[in-house]
């Protein structure tokens, strides 16, 4: 190959790297803390306001929240494609993993309601789960964090997707790790976001293979699960009562660090919680965050952010929803 060619060819691939690069910045900083400042000012404080009454009425609804804001950005990235009904049941929120157990879809509704009587057509849903996840974090005494907005609301949500993108709480370390880098989160995020199982409840079903039947033997149960724990979990999650619900740490009301120490004490509810002591590194970083709960608060907090901009629709893609569950032309 002539020198020149390779020169020149080095050239147009060092300009391709540097016009990915720009692209990549210009599509990040198309999301703004200020970006309602002039077209809805009071936006963040009409959203604050209807969290607060929430979590007043049930502090429990904060975990709701939470899983909706990861279920929404993990699936086809932040576009509010969690909340959209389909007629035929193909929609996300038919799958599995949201079947019967995602929650916070009315209220979401209502702050919707709230924020298109003062501004109408501006504030999308995927801004609305964002900021009520970050609110309601704050509420029940979690960090606080400044989140980008301008996210568009999607057109397409899929049953089948869901299935494919979402985690499974019978996944093992590998699994989980290959699952965040393909939304670009590290194993970093992976640890600290588990942490949001400090809130919430889980119902049995995801826990009653461990309990009831771990190597696919008739009662077999995971030797990993401290014993005392395993005859609780046995108490409140019968063989035939899938739908019982748990809670997934021993100060599940209260957003703080007690999920890491009962991990660490073989108490973590799911297989994909306990697998986080499986590996070296994520080992380091559950003990980092047991040990000292500013070093999880903080790191959550980025974390939120870093999931929260998982591939964003900005300007002119996807659209403001009028109401959350349809999209604008039905
Ligand atoms: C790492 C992979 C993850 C898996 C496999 C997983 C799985 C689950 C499952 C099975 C439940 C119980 C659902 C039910 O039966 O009602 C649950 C609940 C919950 N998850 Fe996760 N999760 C993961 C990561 C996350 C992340 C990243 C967050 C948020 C940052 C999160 C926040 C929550 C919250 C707050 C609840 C309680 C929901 C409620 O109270 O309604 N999870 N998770």
């Amino acid at each position: 190959m002539a020198p020149g060619f390779s020169v020149t060819r080095r050239r147009w691939s060092l300009a391709a790297v540097f016009l990915l690069l720009l692209f990549q910045a210009v599509c990040n900083a198309q999301l703004s803390e200020t970006f309602y400042s002039a077209s809805c000012p009071q936006a963040l404080a009409l959203v604050k306001a209807k969290v607060d009454e929430f979590i007043t009425a049930d502090r429990g609804i904060a975990g709701g929240f939470l899983r909706l804001h990861f279920h929404d950005c993990f699936v086809r990235g932040c576009d509010g494609s969690v909340l959209l009904d389909s007629t035929n049941k193909t929609a996300e929120k038919d799958s599995a993993p949201n079947l019967g157990s995602i929650r916070g879809l009315s209220q979401i509704d209502e702050v919707k309601a709230v924020l298109e009587a003062a501004c109408p057509g501006v504030v999308s849903c995927a801004d609305i789960i964002t900021l009520v996840a970050r609110d309601a974090t704050v509420a029940i005494g979690g960090p606080n964090w400044s989140v980008p907005l301008g996210r568009r609301d999607g057109l397409v949500s899929s049953k089948d997707e869901a299935l494919a993108s979402l985690p499974s709480p019978s996944d093992n370390f590998g699994q989980l790790v290959r699952n965040f880098a393909g939304v670009g989160l590290s194993v970093q995020d992976l640890v600290v976001l588990t942490g949001g199982h400090t809130i919430g409840r889980s119902h049995c079903a995801p826990v009653l293979r461990r309990l009831y039947n771990f190597t696919g033997v008739f009662n077999s149960r995971d030797p990993s699960i401290d014993p005392t724990f395993a005859n609780s979990l046995v108490l409140q999650c019968p063989q035939n009562k899938a739908s019982n619900v748990i809670a997934m740490d021993t100060t599940n009301g209260t957003f703080d660090s007690v999920f890491f120490n009962d991990l660490l004490a073989n108490r973590g509810v799911f297989t994909s919680d306990a697998t986080l002591l499986s590996n070296p590194f994520s080992l380091a970083i559950v003990n980092a965050s047991a040990q000292t709960p500013s070093f999880f608060l903080l790191n959550f907090a980025a974390a939120m952010v870093r999931m929260g901009n998982i591939s964003v629709l900005t300007g002119s893609a996807g659209e403001v929803r009028r109401n959350c569950s349809r999209t604008n032309n039905i």
